[in-house]
């Protein structure tokens, strides 16, 4: 299996880097609502990349990701000042590597590695540049060259045109169970991250592999 893989393709969000490392900034704005904010906004970001992508009216991630912000705040009923938004909204520049990541990546570095992602080409350089990650990736692919956005066959595809490599070739590395799925569907080899032993989703089609962390695919390539 791993010698058919030529190239592996990490989401972000969730994957590598841990979005709920704003619920810091979030408690120091709103004390003991952080954990119940960052859920609410990671949760209504992603609805409204899938309602966006449906209705054909694309925002990039940015925008999405402070729309959410906005929402999420006034469903706890919580009073969202412009500079405290700019900070939440920063704090997503910045979130933390999970931490095996650096060293799963370079024990990896044998394959070309790249991010495939929702977020924007300038949110995507930021966190890359804050975790210390730069030169680690030959590509870092955000959907708005394709301005609709995962699990859209199309951003999938974006991936294995921009590698130059096929998409049974291309082992696509998510801990969004949806994402995997998609990317499954749309013919990668996937491996799903799945840190909370959380239950994949019904949707008719599994993972080639389900790890704990990223360290676990490690062993499975070299298997
Ligand atoms: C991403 C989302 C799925 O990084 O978290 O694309």
């Amino acid at each position: 299996m791993s010698q058919r893989i030529k190239a592996l393709v990490f989401d972000a969000y969730g994957t590598l880097f841990d979005v709920h490392s704003v619920i810091s900034t979030c408690n120091q704005n709103f004390p003991d609502q952080g954990a119940a904010l960052s859920q609410r906004w990671r949760a209504k970001q992603l609805e409204y990349t899938w309602l966006r992508s449906l209705m054909g009216r694309y925002e990039d991630f940015w925008q999405v990701t402070e729309s959410a912000l906005v929402f999420a705040c006034k469903s706890l009923n919580l009073s969202c000042s412009p500079a405290t938004r700019t900070q939440l909204m920063e704090a997503y520049l910045h979130l933390d590597p999970y931490t095996e990541v650096r060293e799963a990546l370079k024990a990896l570095s044998n394959y070309p590695l790249a991010i495939l992602s929702n977020g924007s080409p300038r949110m995507l350089h930021a966190v890359v540049k804050s975790a210390g990650l730069e030169g680690v990736f030959s590509h870092v692919i955000s959907v708005d060259e394709v301005k609709i956005y995962k699990p859209s066959p199309r951003v999938y595809q974006l991936a294995s045109q921009r590698m130059s490599v096929s998409e049974t070739s291309i082992g696509f590395v998510s801990s969004n169970s949806w994402d995997v799925i998609g990317a499954k569907a749309f013919g990668f080899w996937t491996c799903w991250v799945n840190r909370s032993a959380a239950p994949g989703d019904e949707l008719g089609v599994t993972p080639d592999v389900t790890v704990k962390t990223l360290a676990d695919l490690v062993d499975v390539l070299k298997a």
